[in-house]
């Protein structure tokens, strides 16, 4: 397979780097202290055009194609994994998931606000008791006259208090199973709906995750996304683009801690030398190389796959199962380089550390991505 980019390619990298650089960095370490949303570069991405990438023109999206949002996923990511989490959430997850699967009236009224940035969007599924065992579904959405009344609690939603429209999964009915499962889109501020606390969070601080609380809202029936019983299928659909765009995260997690390791060991001397001249520090370089720049082929492939309409399940688990990992291993390497002040605020790496372990955990943890593995190798 081929992984030349174009020159469009390197425009949008170039274009993602400076603007990661320039309205991202200054008060990273601040927004993450604080826990605080990045409101104002969230709102210069919609104007960027960096929230509904992939989403066609004619629905307010840039059609761009998937390589081009794994490119600006990983350089956003290498500076704040807080704001290229609203980024993954709102392309790969709802805009995506609208995009294939709504009607003309929700791509016309939803979708087009939420690829434009004009809204934000979130996407609901998880649940107290069923997050790696999604099909176990609590929220109950049943029909009565010309709607659905839905009711239940949603867990870690990203984007819980910022979004604007919420793509949530419910069961209808209870007795198919998942084939009872539908997805939903609630509009914030509708009766019922209520959004809980914030959580205190180890990373991704600056990401806004909370519970929603859903008490008899009543949904229009022309809400429902995709025929009936459909809901638990969209939301395998849209995972699978999801994984990608969170192997992207991890990459450029990994990629930004690396860039700032091989940057300090230049400059920081002991015994009478910089410390890239112990073979040590040396090695430690090397592996960390190695591992994203194959981390990075698994993700542009699984990228390419879904460009070339070829089935992406199981690239996309793989490359997220390897990029999170490297993004773990990378980042601990990188506080470690660092020595001491590795594990001081200012000098990045240690928030990277913690940004890099929800990679293995959200959009399906890394046991869950072995079983997806697991599953399509032993069909072959
Ligand atoms: N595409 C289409 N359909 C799929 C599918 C896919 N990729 N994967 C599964 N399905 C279908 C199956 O075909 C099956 O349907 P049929 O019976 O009609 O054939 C149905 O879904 C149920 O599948 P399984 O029997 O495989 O179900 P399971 O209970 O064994 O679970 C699982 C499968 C892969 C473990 C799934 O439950 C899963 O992905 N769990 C993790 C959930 C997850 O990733 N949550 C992320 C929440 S969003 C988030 O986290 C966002 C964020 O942080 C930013
Ligand atoms: P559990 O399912 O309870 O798993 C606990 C442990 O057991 C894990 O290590 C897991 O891998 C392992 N395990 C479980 N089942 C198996 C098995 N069959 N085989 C082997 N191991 C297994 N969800 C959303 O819907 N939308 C969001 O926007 C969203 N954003 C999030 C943001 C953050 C910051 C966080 C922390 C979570 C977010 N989530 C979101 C939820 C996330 O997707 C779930 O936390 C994740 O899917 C794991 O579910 P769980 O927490 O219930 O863990």
């Amino acid at each position: 397979m081929d992984f030349s980019l174009t020159e469009e390619h390197l425009m949008i990298q170039e274009a993602a780097r400076d603007f990661a650089r320039a309205e991202l960095l200054p008060g990273v370490i601040e927004r993450d202290e604080k826990q605080e949303f990045p409101k104002d570069q969230v709102k210069q991405m919609g104007e960027l055009g960096f929230l509904g990438m992939m989403v066609d023109p004619k629905y307010g999206g840039g059609g761009m194609d998937t390589l081009s949002y794994v490119i600006a996923m990983e350089e956003i990511s290498k500076i704040d994994a807080s704001a290229s989490v609203v980024m993954s959430v709102n392309n790969s997850l709802v805009c995506w998931g609208l995009e294939a699967y709504g009607t003309e009236e929700q791509k016309e009224k939803y979708l087009t606000k939420l690829a434009s940035g004009e809204s934000i969007g979130a996407f609901c599924l998880s649940e107290p008791e069923a997050g790696s065992d999604a099909t176990s579904q609590k929220t109950t959405a049943f029909e009565k006259d010309d709607h659905y009344v839905l009711n239940g609690t949603k867990n870690w939603i990203t984007n819980g208090s910022t979004a604007d429209f919420y793509l949530v999964i419910a069961q209808t009915h209870p007795e198919l199973k998942h084939k009872g499962i539908n997805a939903f889109i609630i509009e914030k501020g509708w009766e019922g709906f209520e959004i809980g606390a914030k959580e205190q969070k180890l990373g991704i601080r600056g990401s806004d995750t909370h519970s929603l609380m859903f008490t008899d809202v009543k949904v229009p029936k022309e809400n429902r996304i995709g025929e009936d019983g459909f809901g638990f299928k969209f939301a395998m659909k849209v995972l699978a683009g999801g994984r990608i765009g969170i192997a992207a995260q991890a990459l450029g997690i990994a990629a930004g801690a690396y860039e700032l390791a091989k940057e300090y060991s230049k400059v920081r001397k002991s015994f009478g030398t910089e410390i890239c001249n112990h073979q040590a520090i040396a090695f430690k370089l090397a592996d960390m190389h190695t591992q994203i720049e194959a981390a990075r082929m698994l993700v542009y492939k699984a990228a390419k796959d879904k460009d070339n309409k070829e089935n992406y399940d199981l690239s996309g688990a793989m490359a997220k199962l390897y990029a999170s990992q490297v993004a773990m291993d990378t980042t601990i390497e990188a506080v470690q380089i660092h020595g001491g002040n590795g594990y001081v605020k200012e000098y990045h790496v240690e928030r990277l550390m913690r940004d890099a372990k929800i990679t293995q955990i959200y959009e399906g943890t890394s046991e869950i991505q072995k079983i997806v593995i697991s599953r399509a190798v032993l069909k072959d």
